[in-house]
């Protein structure tokens, strides 16, 4: 694996490539890698010849007094998993390449950004739409990874790539789990001891109000009070939603009677998590 440090150097390997007439998949991620991002460059590996995998820390998806200064970073670690899942090239570019001096560009996506975590993270659906629209016209890859665990996120991708016409293919990945249940996620590592041990309750809570959801006659309102309570009861110190959504336009839905997903972000010692899950169809 190589790493390319900025855009021109990386338009080394991709104009080899397509000069060859191979397909490329795109992995974007933060870094501080796990399991989940590594079961999306498996997926990519599969998919494609040439798989490109990029590490940037995106400050613009960060709100003020979030955790951009903390957030874990490795690049080290994060270079030699990406090479052993068959990374071709990580493009791993300085702020200053992908928001050269001057940027004025914003790439905003509106009504699918309104619920859930966008009016709480004020900037974040901007900051990711922006950054993921430079990685696909840059790269222009035939197939982009995104994980199902950032579903909404998912989402505002489809929108934007669809919206500007861009080729690629937006691909959703399962989300990867801890045994217990518990997403994995680069800020399960702000969890101490304690409340680690209390963090799969996200999953049990909403993964339980799914099952009670199946085949679209029970009311959603109040089994996601309950959960609310559960999640309180775990130690959770606040539940910024727990609610259900229509699984492709994110409405709220009093019933699963349409395909559904229950959604959570909740608050457990510093970390914000979030988590969702599908309604089984019957
Ligand atoms: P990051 O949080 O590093 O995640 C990179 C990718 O890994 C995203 O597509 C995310 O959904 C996926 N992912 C995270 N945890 C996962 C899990 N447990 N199972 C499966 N996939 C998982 O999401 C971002 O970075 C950024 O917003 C980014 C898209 C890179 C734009 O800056």
């Amino acid at each position: 694996m190589r790493t390319a440090r900025n855009t021109a150097d990386l338009r080394q390997s991709l104009v080899a490539w397509r000069g060859a007439g191979e397909t490329v998949a795109l992995v974007p991620t933060m870094g501080a890698l796990h399991a989940g991002h590594l079961s999306l460059a498996r997926i990519a590996r599969a998919r494609c010849e040439r798989v490109v995998a990029s590490l940037f820390v995106n400050p613009a998806q960060f709100s003020p007094g979030e955790d951009l200064a903390a957030y874990p970073r490795d690049e080290a670690g994060d270079s030699r998993l990406f090479a052993e899942a068959g990374v071709d090239v990580l493009f791993a570019p300085g702020a200053d390449d992908i928001y050269p001096p001057g940027f004025a560009t914003r790439v905003s996506v509106s009504g699918l950004t309104e619920c859930l975590c966008g009016p709480l993270r004020p900037g974040h659906f901007d900051g990711v739409a922006t950054v993921v629209s430079k990685l696909l016209v840059l790269i222009q890859p035939d197939v982009a990874v995104f994980g199902e665990k950032d579903y909404q996120q998912l989402l505002v991708i489809r929108r934007l790539a669809a919206d500007l016409g861009l080729a690629a293919e937006i691909v959703g990945a399962p989300t990867v789990r801890e045994e217990d249940g518990l997403a994995l996620s680069s800020r399960n590592a702000y969890l101490g001891a304690q409340e680690r041990t209390a963090a799969p309750a996200l999953h049990r809570t909403i993964a339980g109000i799914a099952d009670a959801l199946v085949g679209g006659d029970a009311e959603a309102a109040p089994l996601c009070e309950a959960g609310r309570a559960d999640l309180l009861a775990a130690g959770f110190s606040g539940v910024d939603y727990l609610e259900l959504r229509h699984a492709e336009t994110l409405a709220p839905l009093a019933r699963a009677d349409a395909p559904s997903r229950v959604f959570t972000a909740a608050h457990l010692g510093r970390a914000r998590l979030i988590d969702n899950v599908p309604v089984a169809a019957v």
